[in-house]
């Protein structure tokens, strides 16, 4: 063990002190105005989003795993009807669908960018299908032109999973602006995110947004009037004051962390042939021109475990998303009917490691994660 200086996964401490002036102060403005739920804060912040994203409503809620829930029953999702997802994503993906009585389909990745495959979508759509979740895992956009064409064929619905690609987009359009609607969270350790929970969701369909603030408020549209039963799913003022200061950074955040994803790539495109898979630092040019945002870098080696236990042994944190996929999950295969192998989900769970990534980090903490992993490696 050495007792060099810890490498996190992600610094959220040095990311706040860049901005602690601006950040100190909204959080004084929220307690001098006592104003905590649903004030000024939270309605600009609503506005800012959907100028930022390019859509036409942004209805703030609870966190990430709200806003799947809230798109999937304003859609009128319930049981006997199927949607087609990923198994490599984090559980919130098909606990949402469980929530409204759907059955989540799994459908496999494609191996290189750990995305839902698009063209094996297809050959899952049965009559009770009405809806695919794509999710932009790590921060890769999903190929939005192929899913979009197969809804646009078969009338379903497409809920965008953007729990990871905050400021990603496909061609000249963001993620969260591209399907019926975006489900965006701002936990803690997000691309975007605030100091505590938090969520979004984004649509382009005013007559779906209305539904969404009514379901996100006790099924109401006017105080003490409940049409419908909903839910109580806000994001509190102080989080929209914080996330305010925040937003007019994050494409100076997404760049940073594309600095250190190509940093990443151009040391350790020699461990190639050692059969080490790196991400991918664009989508392939078929699925049009995608703008990742590197969420997290994850690496694909048969020596994950060897690799993890190299890196601690230098103070180096990395991670395992996903450790199992989602169709092998004990919650999941409990409330469905057998699932479909997915071997390259299967796989890449067992080989993958998350690199520390964040915007602040510096070229000699790359350097020696680098280093650390030649060595470990080689
Ligand atoms: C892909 C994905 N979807 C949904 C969520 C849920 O977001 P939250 O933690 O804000 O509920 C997460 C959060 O980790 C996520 O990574």
């Amino acid at each position: 063990m050495t007792t060099a200086t810890p490498i996190p996964m992600v610094d959220l401490r040095e990311q706040y002190l860049t901005i602690k002036q601006d950040i100190d102060d909204a959080i004084a403005d929220v307690l001098n105005t006592t104003q905590f739920i649903m004030g000024q804060n939270v309605r600009s912040f609503e506005s800012e989003v959907a100028d930022y994203l390019g859509v036409s409503d942004a209805i703030s809620c609870a966190n990430g795993t709200d806003a799947l829930h809230l798109a999937l029953r304003a859609l009128g999702l319930g049981p006997g009807d199927e949607v087609i997802t990923t198994p490599f994503t984090f559980i919130a993906t098909a606990e949402a669908i469980a929530y409204v009585g759907a059955t989540p389909v799994f459908v496999d990745i494609d191996p290189l960018t750990y995305n839902l495959d698009a063209t094996l979508v297809e050959q899952a759509i049965t009559k009770k299908t009405r809806a695919i979740i794509p999710v932009h895992i790590f921060g890769l956009p999903c190929d939005m032109h192929t899913l979009q064409a197969l809804a646009d064929k078969h009338s379903l619905h497409i809920i965008e999973d953007c729990a990871q690609s905050f400021g990603a987009a496909v061609d000249d359009k963001k993620t969260g602006a591209i399907g019926d609607v975006g489900c965006h969270s701002f936990f803690p350790s997000k691309n975007l995110g605030c100091f505590g929970d938090g969520g979004m969701l984004t649509t382009n369909n005013k007559e779906l947004a209305d539904k969404l603030r009514v379901y996100r408020a006790h099924g109401s549209a006017k105080q003490y009037h409940h049409s419908v039963i909903g839910y109580n799913s806000r994001l509190d003022e102080m989080q929209a004051a914080i996330l305010r200061q925040k937003l007019p950074h994050i494409d100076t955040y997404n760049r940073e962390r594309l600095r250190v994803a190509s940093a990443y790539c151009e040391q350790l495109e020699q461990l190639n042939h050692l059969g080490i898979q790196l991400p991918l630092l664009e989508a392939p040019a078929s699925q049009g021109k995608a703008i990742p945002v590197f969420h997290q870098f994850t690496l694909l080696t048969d020596k994950r475990d060897a690799l993890k236990e190299a890196l601690s042994a230098q103070q180096i944190a990395s991670a395992v998303y996903y450790p199992i996929p989602l169709h092998q999950q004990k919650a999941i295969t409990d409330c469905m009917p057998a699932s479909t192998p997915c071997p390259h989900a299967e796989k890449t769970a067992l080989r993958c490691l998350s690199l520390p990534i964040y915007p602040e980090m510096s070229q000699s903490n790359i350097d020696r994660v680098c280093d650390t992993v030649k060595a470990a490696l080689t």
